[in-house]
């Protein structure tokens, strides 16, 4: 195989974060949530390449910097081999043009006050008239501009033209203003398509009419997407190739159809366990793994996914904080946080890295240490396997947890997999 058209190589993307006055007076180091950290994949001419995962991943990060509109905090992103990251503006302008987005709300993309027309004429007195050889015409003509807006207006199905051309986007129904948005980037001749959740804010009813229309627009341009949706089986109609995402790191990767018939990943395997049967009545249910997506300021040590997996080994980065987490858990139940008062309250505990811990006040921190032990003797989990000792340490009493192991990226029947289970 060639080169890829598009190749992203480590990318992170940090965001700094506004720490409140209180933790500012406590001070530590900056605060960044890590919305991108460490993704690295390519995608081959033609193909439709998708990012999948839950809200907070990372998604649509990838796709604002891939199109410029966010800046890479580090990595490379190349274009037919050429490095996109470093150029000049003037370089960058052109190029850019060649990786164009759609986003989700097609609404917000026009403006009210605009006629669908000039909404597209704009796109060519900006940029030229641009040829499917990639020819750029200045607009000189009005009867030119005309004719170059009907004609990307019938190529996104708005037909007649003519009709459609002096509407405002009030008058169109939501699959029609997204059309207008293809058109708008069409309009560019692009080579990519960075299509971020585009139909997630349709009507059910034509949602499947619409990925049709962009399956039918990638043949007849000979385009490239990147499709991102947090949706499966959107992701499985629609991909060649799949990227699953989980806070700012990919965990699998590889063709769709050999995903879908045995994930090897577990959180893909959460991810495809919980596709709700399609039916617009009701809400999407997801029976993911217990807890919530983690914050991607502090995300977890070791494989971010550890908190919720269910297949964890002791090895996959237990820390501190995860056994406060297991403590608030424990002592949901009454009569074990009242025989158990000695140890608590949970806000008591402090957590920091390998190591939580707790000021034994009044009490023995020998004694308090070995009331802990004997609460964890029973437990059988990969937590408490994680647990390298339970001792007294001044006046504390200090749980302390092994190392995780390092995470590698491997490649596992036909796919790339991030998990210490490979
Ligand atoms: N400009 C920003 N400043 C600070 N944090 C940001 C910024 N943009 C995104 N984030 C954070 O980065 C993380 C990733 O966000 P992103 O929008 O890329 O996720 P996503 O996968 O597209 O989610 P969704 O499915 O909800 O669209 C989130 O924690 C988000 O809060
Ligand atoms: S490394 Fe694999 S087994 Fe361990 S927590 Fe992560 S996904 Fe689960
Ligand atoms: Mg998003």
């Amino acid at each position: 195989m060639g080169e890829p058209l598009l190749d992203v190589r480590d990318l992170r993307v940090y965001f700094p974060v506004f720490k409140g006055f209180v933790q500012r007076l406590l001070g530590g180091g900056e605060a960044v949530v890590h919305a991108v950290d460490g993704v690295s994949f390519s995608i081959e001419e033609g193909e439709v390449f998708g990012l999948v995962g839950e809200s907070g991943c990372g998604k649509s990060t990838i796709a604002k910097t891939l199109v410029g509109l966010v800046r890479p905090t580090s990595g490379k992103i190349l274009f037919r081999g050429e490095d996109v990251t470093g150029m000049d503006r003037q370089t960058l302008f052109r190029l850019r043009e060649r990786i164009q987005m759609v986003h989700q709300d097609a609404h917000a993309a026009l403006s009210p006050a605009m006629t669908i027309g000039e909404a597209i004429a704009d796109v060519f007195r900006a940029h030229g008239i641009i040829s499917e050889a990639g020819e750029r015409v200045p607009v000189h003509s009005d009867v030119l501009l005309r004719k170059a807006v009907r004609g990307v207006l019938s190529d996104v199905g708005l037909r007649p033209p003519e009709f459609f051309y002096d509407k405002y986007p009030d008058e169109l129904s939501g699959g029609q203003k997204q059309r207008v948005v293809a058109a708008r980037v069409l309009a560019l001749r692009p080579r990519i398509i960075v299509a971020d959740e585009p139909v997630a804010m349709l009507d059910m009813s034509i949602r499947a009419r619409m990925l049709e229309f962009l399956l039918e627009l990638k043949e007849r341009h000979k385009l490239t997407y990147l499709f991102i949706t947090h949706d499966l089986a959107t992701a499985k109609f629609m991909c060649d190739r799949i990227a699953i995402m989980y806070l700012g790191r990919i965990v699998e990767m590889g063709p769709s159809d050999t995903i879908y018939a045995d994930p090897k990943h577990p959180y893909t395997r959460a991810l495809l366990q919980a596709i709700p049967i399609p039916d617009p009545e009701r809400r999407r249910e997801r029976v993911l793994p217990r807890g919530e997506v983690p914050n991607a300021v502090w995300p977890p040590l070791g494989c971010r996914f550890h908190p919720r997996c269910p297949a964890a080994l002791a090895t996959c980065g237990w820390e501190g904080r995860d056994f406060v987490t297991f403590l608030e858990e424990r002592w949901l139940s009454p009569e074990t946080a009242q025989a158990e008062t000695d140890i608590g309250p949970v806000e008591r505990w402090q957590a920091d890295g390998l190591v939580a811990s707790r000021e034994a006040g009044d009490a023995d921190p020998a004694v308090l240490s070995e009331r802990v032990r004997k609460m964890l003797s029973d437990e059988r989990g990969p937590m408490a396997q994680a647990i390298e000792s339970v001792h007294p340490e001044a006046d504390s009493v200090v749980v302390r947890f092994q190392p995780p192991d390092a995470l590698e990226v491997k490649t596992v029947s036909g796919r790339l997999v991030e998990c210490l289970l490979y």
